[in-house]
């Protein structure tokens, strides 16, 4: 029986994890350079802590979660996303008592979307989140990490910065009543998904790709002005910040962001060559959120990355060689060669041995790997404690003693 793997999932090897860890490791160092601690969440949270917050109107939740009951009844979620579980980890730990609170976190997250390229069912999520302060330094900071991070990623690709802000909470609840008003006047001209969102959720069409809607969107009342002017002027200063650190932004009105629990600040990186699924990196201010979700009453910021959309603009990581292949003659030989191969293991050489008892075949499965040496343990050489060692890069071939195999190649 042949068992194919579940829709939108995929397996990570060969050039594709090489990418990933590399991913993993530049995620790892940012971190460490702003001041960021890890935090690791299980992959299934009680499903409250999803729909809330996420909107109960936001398609993540309508149509998207991975519930189910468990046998006690209770109803349980594979995270969709990562920032209310960390929010969550905080709360239930205690660690929102020194703020500002820095964490970061990498892993699996579950939607139940039209597979394509670049969104999958199951996919890996970067993400930054920074509780409990207000100050625009954070919001200047936390995009200024995701940008050195893509850079350090994606060197020389055109990555663009796309920010808006969305004023306060009362901001967007008036807002989302005006949009509702403007797109029922001119809901003749709009395509039938968008008038189904009319009043559910009229700033999903504010993002519709049909081309229709977008004329419609063009002409729309925007959110700024309905925003204060303290607020602006926070919102002015922090893109003055960024532009001083050479950060080029597009400023984009429409931009609201798919989650309802976002305000102020938001922004997405997005790409022009994967395709229609184009951004890499979306996050944003979501004051309020935290005490929504049982803490205290501290504001919040952050953002989250596709790690598979990262992929598709990497190009491939060199590949890991081993340092030494074995060439064993034959199985008389077996005794010895097990030692070897645990001996130069333990010393920290990566060693590579294929079972075929034959020198020749062994030879060209070490070039076809691009194996640094190969060490030839021969029936000849082993009566005197001499092996050949190979120096596939140069040719060079020397007989060697047993103890002096890790000099020769160090
Ligand atoms: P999001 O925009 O839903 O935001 O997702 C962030 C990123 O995850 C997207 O820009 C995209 O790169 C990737 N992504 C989302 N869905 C898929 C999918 N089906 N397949 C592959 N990649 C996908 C959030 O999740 C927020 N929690 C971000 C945030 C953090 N806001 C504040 N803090």
């Amino acid at each position: 029986m042949k068992i194919n793997p579940v829709r939108g999932t995929h397996d990570l090897f060969g050039k594709e994890i090489n990418k990933f860890n590399n991913i993993i490791l530049e995620v790892k160092d940012t971190a460490r350079k702003f001041g960021f601690d890890e935090i690791i969440t299980p992959i299934f949270e009680k499903s409250d802590l999803f729909k809330k917050p996420l909107g109960e109107q936001s398609d993540v939740v309508l149509k998207e979660m991975y519930t189910f009951t468990d046998r006690n009844e209770e109803e349980l979620t594979l995270r969709p996303e990562y920032t209310t579980p960390m929010i969550r980890a905080a709360i239930s730990n205690g660690l929102l008592n020194n703020l500002p609170a820095k964490f970061f976190g990498t892993g699996q997250m579950f939607r139940r979307e039209r597979p394509q390229k670049g969104r999958y069912r199951q996919f890996n999520q970067i993400n930054f989140e920074n509780f409990g302060s207000d100050d625009s330094f954070a919001d200047v900071e936390i995009i200024n990490l995701a940008s050195q991070l893509l850079k350090k990623i994606l060197p020389k690709k055109n990555i663009s910065l796309n920010i808006n802000t969305l004023g306060n909470r009362e901001n967007l609840q008036d807002y989302k009543k005006i949009l509702s008003k403007y797109f029922k006047d001119n809901q003749n001209s709009l395509s039938s998904e968008s008038v189904s969102k009319i009043d559910s959720n009229p700033l999903r069409i504010l993002d519709s790709k049909n081309i229709q809607d977008k004329e419609i969107v063009l002409k729309c009342p925007k959110l700024i002005e309905l925003i204060s002017k303290t607020d602006l002027n926070s919102y002015e200063e922090i893109k003055v910040y960024l532009k001083d650190l050479d950060i080029t932004i597009f400023e984009d009105l429409n931009l609201v962001r798919g989650l309802d629990y976002y305000c102020h600040t938001v922004f997405e990186f997005k790409s022009n060559e994967i395709g229609s699924q184009d951004t890499l990196l979306g996050g944003g201010r979501y004051n309020g959120l935290i005490n929504k979700l049982g803490g205290k009453d501290i504001p919040g910021i952050g953002w989250a990355a596709g790690i598979e959309r990262l992929m598709l603009l990497m190009n491939d990581s060199p590949a890991t060689s081993e340092d030494i292949h074995l060439a064993i003659q034959d199985q008389t030989l077996k005794k010895n060669a097990i030692k070897i191969h645990d001996y130069l293991i333990k010393n920290n050489l990566s060693v590579y041995w294929n079972y075929k008892y034959n020198i020749k075949k062994s030879l060209s499965l070490a070039s076809e790997k691009k194996a640094k040496f190969i060490l030839i343990i021969g029936e000849e050489e082993n009566i005197e404690n001499n092996y050949i060692l190979k120096n596939l890069y140069n040719g060079e071939q020397k007989v060697v003693k047993f103890e002096e195999i890790l000099d020769y190649i160090k």
